[in-house]
């Protein structure tokens, strides 16, 4: 499973790529307008520490002007994935996009149906939100479960990209259903290190270790 970072904090990513656990970062208006700078300059930052896809969002909401856009913002870098709403344009656009051999993210996918629309428009990744269906009482991760076996029904390549991740139980869900990515805030990313039987267990080792007076390195 892919580990996308979902932010548009240059510290952030910074701070996460030593880990190893990188292998992409989404961002959205949202997150741009957080972070504050110039959306070329911010992108083009993050493709520079990345080496994986990352997601940068048209905000037009027409086609025409969508698929100008998305050109724009794919020239930035040879690893934007241009990302686009789940509309009849932005699928439109997704088409026309993938046609030049340009990345997609469709994002804002709230059911199957519109999975499976992403999927024959040819995105690479669909972004269904799951976070965002359990605040309106839904079970987001059925909605994974759902989109994996249609996925797999038909060989569809498009890669199931789960997004509006707010717990590590979101992250071990879409890995039991066998989803490709998750994109997961850097917050929670930092918490999947935690148990308190790993500080507990490693507190009781350095103090039997230290009553032995040694050293692993010759002083
Ligand atoms: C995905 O690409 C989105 O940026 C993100 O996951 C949305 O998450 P939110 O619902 O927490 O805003």
């Amino acid at each position: 499973m892919k580990f996308f970072v979902d932010t548009a904090n240059i510290n952030e990513i910074e701070n996460l790529v030593p880990t190893g656990f990188v292998d992409g970062v989404t961002t959205n208006p949202s997150l741009i307008a957080k972070q504050g700078g110039d959306i070329k300059q911010t992108i083009k930052s993050i493709c520079s520490i990345v080496e994986g896809p990352v997601s940068a969002e048209v905000t037009a909401t027409e086609h025409n002007k969508m698929f100008e856009e998305g050109k724009f913002l794919s020239s930035i870098a040879k690893n934007v994935a241009v990302k686009v709403p789940l509309t009849v344009d932005g699928l439109k656009t997704c088409k026309k996009l993938r046609n030049e051999g340009i990345m997609v993210n469709v994002t804002l996918c709230f059911s199957a149906a519109q999975a499976l629309l992403a999927a024959k428009a040819g995105a690479t990744f669909i972004s269904p939100f799951v976070g965002r269906l359990d605040d309106i009482g839904q079970k987001g991760m059925n909605l994974i479960e759902e989109i994996v076996v249609i996925y797999e029904n038909y060989g569809f390549e498009t890669q199931v990209l789960v997004a509006s991740i707010r717990n590590q139980e979101h992250i071990i869900e879409s890995a039991l259903i066998g989803a490709d990515v998750a994109t997961i805030p850097p917050k929670v990313l930092n918490e999947l290190y935690k148990h308190q039987l790993t500080d507990k267990g490693l507190k009781a080792f350095l103090e039997d270790w230290h009553k032995t007076g040694q050293s692993i390195l010759p002083k």
